[in-house]
Formats: structure tokens, sequence, C-alpha cells
């Protein structure tokens, strides 16, 4: 009894430290002078090359990013796509402006809670995940219409004249490409033109073999000439209606008619001196990560052993995901609880629950009503010169997304349905549980990991973010933990990697994360560990030290992408 008294006296006096420090944590100058250099970082050279070309031709960050994006769906038709969505985190410096444009897919209005579920009540394997049912109305091309017209300074045809040039002319099939396409074989077989695209005679094309797109680059062309109602209101709309409903789709007119982009506030909360901003939902990044820091901020990590150090972080990862599955879903269509689930007072109550000595079953912490991944999705991380920053995770979700292509349109549709929860309770292919919040229905947007985030003070910048399906706000957490330790950008994307996501009880973990020595005694603790044999995610940061004016950018070694500065 006396010792848990004294560990209460002393959890309630750490808490009051971090209160008095978070008042005092400064404030980013937002004025402080320009980065001397511009930097990109993306997941594929091509990408990269696209965002400095426009940064050279006069561009900003949001025009470099309009070209990055549609780049990276010519290139990496496995990770992002014209026929998919996703976040991004813009910060422009003439005004301190910062906002997330939600670009995400939202579920067709002829969608239903049900509709991934047998006669008897079970999830349908594969209909969440191959084929036109899987797929959500797509948001990128809204998205990008939308940065360009509000936020960058150059026409589409210009930003996008990348994009079109490397679907003309094509790209090399990689090491990358091959695995992924292996992966995903089956359901590329399954629609012809996906099969005459992304395959070779119906095979995993070889090596160096050029993907060549001419649909896609007529219909980024379309796009460029005649903005957002081409492709929801107009030729490619009816084309990709069509090809959906022909497949055993239900998409409509009015679900592509009716898609609008929404811009956000993001997540804003402090951490040791530095301020972090993420992504809101329907994102369950910036909550989780708030969740996992506010509850570490109530320990001095650093006055503990290295394995309890671990152990505690373990711990709030496993709260954090049990909130995401619990409460996060769609807030313009569900009530999510942001502000408590946020605040210090909800960390409070989770730390209050947590042993120093001994790992907590997750099923303990109640039913979260309710994986994987790391190579398909895609991040990239822009800095120019005035100070104005992108971070953006787009997805088509599953490699290649549902592996179906419209006729005509060269556009690779998502399987992001799956990050519904197809059946509360039952998880997804990330092996994330869901609750009624993210349960299914029309027009709503499906629950994301993804997390694009800046981390500053008036010293230091980072742009991170990663692909990685549920394990990215771990990611995200480390990289961010790694920038605050001191690290450049290299050190964020290079850091190893563990994981634990509430269900499945178990830590996940690169092999180079932990010696022998401490999987023994987290072991001892009660935790369960599996190693990630490859490793996972695909980080892409800029790191700008505003004070000793440099600038260093880094791309995932465990990836096939380049960071430049210049
Ligand atoms: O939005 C999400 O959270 C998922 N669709 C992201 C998928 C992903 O990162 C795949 N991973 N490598």
């Amino acid at each position: 009894m006396g010792r848990y008294t004294q560990l209460l006296t002393l959890i309630v006096l750490l808490v009051a430290v971090v209160a008095i420090k978070l008042s005092m944590a400064p404030a980013p100058e937002p004025h402080a002078a320009h980065p001397r250099q511009a930097a990109v970082a993306s997941a594929h050279p091509m990408a990269t090359e696209a965002g400095l070309d426009i940064l050279a031709a006069g561009g900003n960050a949001f025009d470099a990013a309009v070209a990055v994006s549609a780049t990276l769906a010519v290139v990496e038709p496995y990770s992002s796509g014209m026929g998919g969505g996703g976040f991004w985190l813009l910060h422009r410096a003439s005004d301190a402006h910062t906002v997330m444009i939600d670009g995400r897919e939202r579920a067709p209005l002829a969608a239903h809670r049900d509709m991934y579920l047998d006669a008897d009540g079970r999830v349908i394997p594969g209909l969440s995940v191959d084929g036109p049912l899987a797929a959500g109305i797509p948001g990128q091309a809204a998205a990008l219409v939308h940065l360009a017209e509000r936020y960058g300074r150059l026409p589409l045809k210009q930003t996008l004249a990348p994009a079109i040039a490397a679907a003309r002319k094509g790209f090399p099939v990689t090491p990358h490409y091959r695995r992924m396409a292996q992966f995903r074989l089956e359901a590329l077989r399954a629609s012809p033109e996906a099969a005459a695209i992304f395959l070779h005679d119906n095979e995993v094309p070889p090596l160096g073999h050029v993907i060549r797109q001419p649909d896609l680059a007529a219909s980024l062309k379309l796009l460029a000439a005649g903005g957002r109602d081409v492709f929801y209101d107009g030729p490619l709309a009816q084309a990709l209606v069509e090809g959906v409903r022909e497949a055993g789709g239900i998409w409509q007119l009015r679900d592509l008619r009716e898609y609008t982009v929404v811009e956000r506030r993001p997540i804003v909360f402090d951490h040791r001196g530095y301020r972090i901003t993420s992504v809101p939902p329907p994102s369950s990044g910036g909550v989780a990560l708030a969740t996992l820091f506010n509850i570490l901020d109530g320990f001095d990590l650093d006055a503990l052993p290295p394995v309890t150090r671990v152990h505690l972080k373990v711990e709030a990862m496993r709260r954090a995901y049990y909130d995401r599955a619990r409460y996060l879903g769609d807030s313009d269509v569900v009530d999510v609880p942001v502000a408590r689930l946020v605040s210090p007072q909800h960390a409070e109550q989770w730390r209050a629950g947590i042993r120093m000595d001994a790992a907590t079953p997750s099923t303990s912490l109640g039913k979260g009503e309710a994986g994987g991944g790391g190579f398909h999705t895609t991040h990239f991380s822009i800095l120019d010169t005035e100070g104005n920053r992108v971070a953006a995770t787009l997805s088509i979700n599953y490699p290649f997304g549902s592996g179906f292509v419209a006729p005509g349109t060269g556009i690779l549709l998502n399987d992001e349905m799956d990050d519904f929860s197809a059946r509360p309770g039952t998880p997804n292919v990330y092996g994330l549980m869901g609750g009624e919040a993210n349960a299914i229905a029309p027009g709503k947007r499906m629950l994301s990991s993804m997390s694009p985030t800046f981390v500053e003070n008036d010293q230091r910048l980072a742009i991170l973010g990663t692909p990685g399906g549920s394990r990215i706000i771990t990611m995200v957490f480390h990289g961010i933990n790694a920038f605050i330790d001191g690290g450049d950008a290299a050190t964020i994307v290079t850091t190893p990697r563990y994981h634990h996501q509430y269900l499945p009880d178990l830590i996940q973990y690169e092999p180079d994360a932990f010696d022998a020595d401490t999987i023994a005694e987290l072991r001892l603790l009660g935790h369960e560990l599996k190693p990630v044999e490859n490793g996972f995610g695909n980080m892409q940061a800029v790191v700008w030290e505003r004070e000793a004016g440099e600038i260093t950018a880094a791309s995932d070694p465990r990836g096939e992408g380049t960071a430049r500065v210049r």
C-alpha cells in the first residue's frame, strides 16, 4: 500500500511539473529568418526531382506538393494515386497559416453498414480489399486542384506536367515494384485494364521493364485543362462510374459530384519544449500522438532504466490505440471526443493504471469494441526558401489499391473501404480493431492512421511522416523523439522501430530495435514480442536548424526514395 501511495504522489508531482512546463513551452517563432535552401524528400526519385523542378521554376512548396503528389501517383502506383486520397498538412510562412487539406476518400452514397457481411453477419474475405466494391470516392484530384488554386502560384498545366511526362514516357520496374505486384497479382489479373498496364503478359514484369500509362497521362491532361469538374462531373466522372458499375461496384455520378475537400484545423500540442502539429479526424494520428506524449509527459523517462522507458512507451501506445479503436471515426458524422482525448486529465487517468513492473493485458482495458503494412501508401516532406512547408501522406490503401482500373481512365482505384470497421470487433488488413465510430455509412470518411506532422520550436523544425498502416502513428512517434533528442533528418528516418496497437496484444519490433537482454526483460514484464524481419515504414523527413541555418533531408533507407536539399 505504502509503495503505491508513494508512486501516486510521485505521479501527481510529475504531472504538476509537466503542467508548468506546458504553460511555459515557447511558442514557435512564425517569422524566423527564411531557410537558405529548399528541400524535398519523397519515396521516389522522379517525384523528388519533379518537386525540385517546380521550385526552381518559381513555384512555392504548395506547387511542388502538387507536382510530387501527381508524380507519385504515376511512378508509385502501388502506393497512392489519382484514384485515392490523403492528407496534406500545410504551413504558409507569410501569415503562419497552418491547415490540413483533407482529401480522404468517402464511402459511396449507396454504401451501407453491413455491405461486406454475409447472411450470417460474417465478413466476406476480400470484398473490402479487391475490386471496385472496395473503392471509396477518391479525393486526390480535388485536393490537388484545391492546393493549386488556394495556395499555389503556378497553373496546374505546369505543376502536373512532370507527372504527365512520367506517365507518357514511363518508369522502370524496380525490385520493390515487383514485390508489390507479386503480392497483388491476383487482384491485378482480375481487372483486364489493370493487368494490361501494370503486368507484363499477365505476370509480374521483369526488372527494368518500362511501365507506360498513356490513359493516365490523358486523364491528368484533362484535369490540368479543366480542373475539378473534369474529374467529378465531366467525362472522367462518367468513365469512372460506368467502369465501376460494370464491374459490380456501386458508385453513382452523385458520389463524385458531391465529393468535397475539407480544410481542417490541425491537432496541436506541446512536448518537451516543442510544438507538435499533426492531423485531426478522419485521421487518428494527431489525437493518438497527443495521447501518447501526454501520457509520457508524466514520467521522467530520462531518469529511468532503458527497458522501463520502452515498457512505458509501449503502455502509452496500448492506451492510445485503445482510444483509437473505441472513439475515433469521421468527426463530421460521429461525435469524436477530441478535446477530452487530448486533454492532460485523460492522460492522467490512463497513467494511473500503468504499472512500472508489469504489462497491462490489453483486454483488461475494456472492450475497445473494436497488422501490419509498411511499404505502400506514401509520404513526402517539402520546405521552400520562403519557409512554406508541406507534409503529406497519401494512399490508395493496399498495394495497388483495389487492383481495379476503370477502362479508358488509367486511374487505379483505392481499396480504402477496408479502413472502416466492416464489423465492429473484426480486425481489418492491418489487424486494427474499430468500433461503432468507424462503422460504414454513406458519404462517411473512413478512419485513417496517416500522420503527416510538423515538430518545431524557435530553433528547430522537422517535417515528417511515413506509410505503414496501423504502425504509422508509432513510427511518427519514434521520429519525433529522435528529432527532439537532437537528431537530423537521417536519424529520424533510420531510428529502429517498435510498435504496439492494443490488439493484437504484442510488441512488433524491427530486429535492431532491441538487444537480447531488453527482449528478455520485456518478456519478464509480461510483454509478448514479435520481430518484423524486413522492417517497416518509408519515412521522409526534412529538418531545418533555424539557428545554424542548416537544412537536412532524408529518405528512409528501407525504401527507394530520395531526398535533396537545393
Ligand atoms: O489511411 C490509412 O491509415 C491506411 N489506408 C494507410 C495504409 C498504409 O499505410 C499502407 N502501408 N504501408
